[in-house]
Order: structure tokens, then C-alpha cells, then sequence
């Protein structure tokens, strides 16, 4: 994922179904401002295999027509993750069974988007909050079936069902000063490391970037990680950027120049250590987030995590990405 020569890094977002079939202004938008695009959850596995052993791409290959239409790359999200899991995965009895299906899910999404999808985001929040250690993994079918294995599995698997695809080790609460944001850190850095001393097929880390506007973002701390990342010879993209708004002030415009400082701060970090190949934020506007499911404001008022606002206007935020994405560069 070259960054384009006019540009630090490639811009990106989540995108959803049935927006993007049937909201004209929303893929006006996508189609305008993105070089990438990721399924927001049409690649998860309870959207790909609902039901056991049969396949459905419908929901993905319209997210992946629309991408190759406007000329847009495509991200996978997600192979190994403890969410989004269909309940049929409950029944699976023994670590030969779930490899076994792991397997078999793997090859076949990773191979329909062989050579469309060249990056993926193979493993999804393996550590729990506040993880003791690189092995205090975080519970899921895939830890209790197979133990933490199931790791440098999903890796080799999609390694080798497509060879060049770039595959990524995906996780959040990576920027914050506090003592459980620093566990996570070294816990994740801590087994990227094993898993590049056993020659495990991973390229690079996934920053999610939920940033919360009330934490401090831990300047030295997210230096260190970076480099330390770098120093490993992998890359690191952030995959899921927005600002969660639920306790900022109501009056919008302060609200608006209150989250685009926050991702100043934290995009200034992570650009001032090396630009990224690529920042994509989890979803574009304001109008379709995954925010409120979670954040719900106390006052009711609808969130304003995302670099557009409901009518597709830009807002501070996208000023602040465009100005990273450009520095230097005119
Ligand atoms: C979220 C989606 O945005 C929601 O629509 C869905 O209901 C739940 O999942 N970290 C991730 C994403 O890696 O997959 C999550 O996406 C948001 C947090």
C-alpha cells in the first residue's frame, strides 16, 4: 500500500451496506475522498459464514464492486476476532475441529479477494483490557479451542493462501497515558515480537484509534511503540479513527474543534515518528457510526465522531487529516 506520490499516506474509510448501494451522496462521498475502503462488518464472520459451511459474499462483493468501479483499494477486517462470531461456533469440540474451520474459512475468503484485497486485518483484539502479559490473550472460541496458536495460524493460513497480501495484527487502546493502556502496549509488542523471532508471515500493526477526546494520548509512550514496531521491520497503519465525543460540551462547533484537536494530537505523534502508509477512519460521516451503539451522549445529542457530518460537509477533523496527509507537500 504505497502512499501516493502527491500524499503522505492514503486516506481510507469504513463503509457500510446498504448505504453504499442505495445513499448517492454517501458514495459520492467515498468515491471522492477515499483511496481505501474496509467493510465495516460485511467481512465478519457472522455476515460471511452465517451458517456453517456456506459462504456468502453477497453484502462483501458489493462493498468490493464499488471499491474496484471508482478505483478505490480494499481492506479485509476481520479473520481471527472473539466478536461478530456466528453461534454455531459455540459447538465446535475440539482444537482439531476449530482448526479445521479456521482453516477452511480463512482459505476461502482470503482466497475469493486474492490479488483485490492486498492488506488484512488477520487478527482482531487478541488482548484483553489491562492484559498482564504477551500471553494474557483475551477470551474467544479461537484461545479456549486451540490455545493461543490460533495466532500464528490465521497468519500462516492467509500467508499462503495469498502470498502477497499484507496481514496485520489489529488492536485498540494503543495511544492513551495510563497504566492498562501501557499493559497493552507492551503485551501487543510483546507478541509481535514472538511472532516475528518465529518467522511468522505478519507486516504490521493496526493502530485502531478509537480515541476517546478525555484521555490523554501518551506522546512518549506511542513514540516508543512506534519505533519499537519499526525496529521489527514491520509497518504500522491506523485502521479505525474517530473521536468519541460523549462527554465533550453539546454546542457543536466547539465540540467539532475539540475532537479535531484530539486526532491533531495523536495523528501528530504518529506522523512525526514516520507517516503512515495509510490512516483510515471508522466510517466518514457522522451519519452512519458505530459510535452511539456505545458512546450514547447523556444529552441525547447525536455524535460527531467522523471526519463529515450528516450532510456530507467537512468538518475540523478532515481538515486535520488532510493537513498530515499533505504536510510538505504544497
Ligand atoms: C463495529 C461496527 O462498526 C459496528 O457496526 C458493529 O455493530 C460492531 O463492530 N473495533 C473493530 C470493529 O475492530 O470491527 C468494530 O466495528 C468497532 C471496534
Amino acid at each position: 500500500m504505497p502512499a501516493s506520490s502527491q500524499s503522505n499516506f492514503l486516506y481510507g474509510a469504513a463503509v457500510r451496506t446498504p448505504a453504499l448501494i442505495t445513499d448517492h451522496p454517501y458514495q459520492e462521498l467515498v468515491a471522492r475522498y477515499c483511496d481505501l475502503v474496509v467493510p465495516e462488518g460485511e467481512l465478519k464472520w457472522a455476515s460471511v459464514q452465517a451458517k456453517r459451511g456456506v459462504f456468502n459474499f453477497d453484502k462483501a462483493d458489493a462493498v468490493v464492486d464499488f471499491a474496484k468501479r471508482h478505483g478505490i483499494g480494499v481492506r479485509g477486517h476481520t479473520l481471527a476476532w472473539y466478536a461478530a462470531l456466528p453461534a454455531w461456533t459455540k459447538d465446535m469440540a475440539s482444537r482439531q475441529e476449530a482448526e479445521r474451520v479456521l482453516e477452511q474459512h480463512i482459505r476461502t475468503v482470503v482466497g475469493r479477494y486474492a490479488g483485490t484485497i492486498r492488506s488484512w486485518d488477520v487478527v482482531n483484539e487478541p488482548f484483553p483490557d489491562d492484559p498482564r502479559s504477551s500471553h494474557d490473550l483475551r477470551k474467544s472460541v479461537w484461545l479456549e479451542q486451540i490455545g493461543r496458536e490460533y495466532i500464528p495460524l490465521a497468519f500462516r493460513i492467509a500467508h499462503e493462501t495469498d502470498p502477497a497480501a499484507r496481514l496485520f495484527i489489529n488492536e485498540y487502546d494503543i495511544a492513551f497515558a495510563g497504566s492498562r493502556f501501557k499493559s497493552k502496549r507492551d503485551a501487543l509488542l510483546g507478541l509481535v515480537r514472538e511472532l516475528v523471532n518465529n518467522k511468522v508471515p505478519i507486516h504490521g500493526v493496526g493502530i485502531q484509534a478509537h480515541i476517546n477526546a478525555d484521555r490523554q494520548i501518551d506522546s512518549v509512550g506511542l513514540q516508543e511503540f512506534l519505533h519499537a514496531i519499526s525496529s521489527l521491520g514491520l509497518e504500522v497503519i491506523v485502521t479505525e479513527l474517530d473521536v468519541i465525543d460523549f462527554s465533550l460540551p453539546a454546542d457543536i462547533q466547539l465540540r467539532d474543534a475539540l475532537v479535531a484537536a484530539k486526532a491533531y494530537e495523536f495523528l501528530d505523534v504518529v506522523c512525526g515518528v514516520a507517516a503512515p502508509p495509510a490512516v483510515l477512519t471508522w466510517g466518514i460521516t457522522d451519519k452512519y457510526t458505530w459510535v452511539p451503539i456505545y458512546f450514547t451522549r447523556a444529552d441525547k445529542l447525536p455524535n460527531r465522531p467522523l471526519p463529515f457530518d450528516r450532510n456530507m460537509r467537512p468538518k475540523p477533523l478532515y481538515s486535520v487529516i488532510e493537513y498530515f496527509r499533505y504536510r510538505g507537500r504544497r
